[in-house]
């Protein structure tokens, strides 16, 4: 898969290096080139460039800007997106005296929906937003017991959806379809609210358990992709 990277900082290194270990192509763009070309020399990736090389280059290009940048990073590729899925891992998130609390209005009002009305011809999907950038450079993101990771992903179409799908068990992960863009406020909250439990030096695991562990329920009752 060839997917372009919107974004030099933490979580671009991160995944891209993930991708690249996979075989995918990578192109890195930056508001830096320079920049861009050193990130990309650094993972093994093709190349790095502009922000609008990396939105032209990929069937899937990754936003990894902080979420106040996402629109106005966006904004001038829309006509270059077109057609192509645009993952969006922003977490909408600014520190607070009783933890970190959402910038946006609210779920109904995620960085998704404001990017899918930027770009409408884009195909957004929301996802890679849940775990620390530091996952992504293991070899094989998996919990102990060698299960592995899941990622949960929001998308209105099904081709991005089934290219986040592919995308994630490509990583060796488990792709987890959490619904379409309207339910994209839920997983930035849900970012959030994790990142709220492990500040206050909490572990975020123990709070979703399993629920095949529930009295009466079996395997066969679980929903979803797990
Ligand atoms: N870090 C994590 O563990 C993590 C986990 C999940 C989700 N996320 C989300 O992923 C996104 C990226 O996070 P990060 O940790 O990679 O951030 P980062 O290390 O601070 O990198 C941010 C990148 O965005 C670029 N940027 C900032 N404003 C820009 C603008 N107006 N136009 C163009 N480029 C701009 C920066 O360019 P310059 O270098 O030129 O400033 C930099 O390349 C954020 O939305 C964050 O919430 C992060």
């Amino acid at each position: 898969m060839r997917i372009g990277i919107l974004g030099t900082g933490a979580m671009a290194a991160a995944l891209g290096g993930a991708w690249v270990r996979a075989g995918h192509e990578v192109l890195v763009g930056g508001r830096d080139p320079e920049a861009a070309r050193q990130l990309a020399a650094g993972m093994g990736a093709s190349e790095g460039g502009d922000l609008a090389q990396a939105a032209r280059f990929g069937e899937a290009v990754l936003l990894a800007v902080p979420a106040d940048a996402a629109v106005p990073v966006v904004g001038p590729l829309a006509a270059d997106l077109a057609g192509r899925t645009l993952l969006d891992c922003t977490v909408p998130m600014a520190p607070g005296a009783g933890g970190p609390h959402l910038t946006t209005a609210g779920t109904a009002d995620s960085v998704a929906a404001r990017l899918a009305a930027t770009a409408p011809a884009a195909r957004v999907a929301k996802a890679f937003g849940i775990c620390h950038e530091s996952i992504w450079t293991l070899s094989r993101p998996a919990f102990e017991g060698g299960a592995p990771l899941g990622v949960p992903y929001c998308a209105d179409d099904p081709a991005a959806a089934a290219l986040v799908a592919d995308l994630v068990v490509s990583m060796d992960c488990v792709p987890v379809h959490c619904g379409g863009l309207d339910r994209a406020g839920l997983l930035e909250a849900t970012a959030v609210f994790a990142i709220g439990v492990w500040w206050s030096g909490g572990e975020a695991r123990r709070v979703f358990p399993s629920p095949a562990l529930a009295p009466g329920v079996t395997d066969d009752d679980e929903g979803g992709d797990r």
